[in-house]
């Protein structure tokens, strides 16, 4: 239960709002600080954002559940984001996410009882011409065959 923010991120999200021309416009560096801090944006987070940004809390759900960069509940340890949109589901990006469907025992939004991986599809992760893409955590893996998606998950966590 969320009761507020920090001092510190207080003042971190204060320095982001003197950047922007309104508070409004602050919406999204805004919510992508908070969801470093926290590692997800919780429903009392969504309440807190909307009134330092003069924003409904509906509009900032709006925003939250549009980018899927944006997690609204805890993931584990190391969040794999598989892109299977066009680009890269061309090139494997749907075996890509059936292998580690299988080899770890998850659907897309769940998380392993260990609380090391979760696994979540996203629509793209800028890397067009290079699929098949996976983000482990902050870092992207390009060109990916099964056998390195073996190798980043012996390495991960
Ligand atoms: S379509 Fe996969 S990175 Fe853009």
């Amino acid at each position: 239960m969320t009761t507020g923010f920090s001092e510190g991120l207080r003042a971190r999200i204060d320095n982001i709002f003197a950047r922007y021309p309104n508070r409004r416009s602050a919406l999204l560096p805004v919510l992508h600080l908070v969801q470093r801090e926290r590692g997800f944006i919780g429903p009392d987070d969504e309440i807190l954002v909307a009134g330092l940004c003069g924003l409904r809390p509906v509009e900032v759900r709006e925003v939250l559940t549009f980018y899927t960069m944006f997690r609204r509940e805890p993931a584990g340890r190391r969040l794999l984001q598989v892109c299977t949109n066009l680009s890269c589901a061309i090139r494997g990006g749907g075996r890509i996410l059936d292998h580690l469907r299988r080899t770890l025992g998850l659907e897309p939004g769940q998380t392993t009882p260990d609380g090391r991986f979760t696994l979540v599809e996203v629509e793209c992760l800028g890397a067009c011409d290079k699929g098949p893409c996976l983000m482990v955590g902050e870092k992207l893996h390009e060109g990916l065959t099964l056998e390195a998606v073996d190798k980043l998950l012996r390495e991960s966590g």
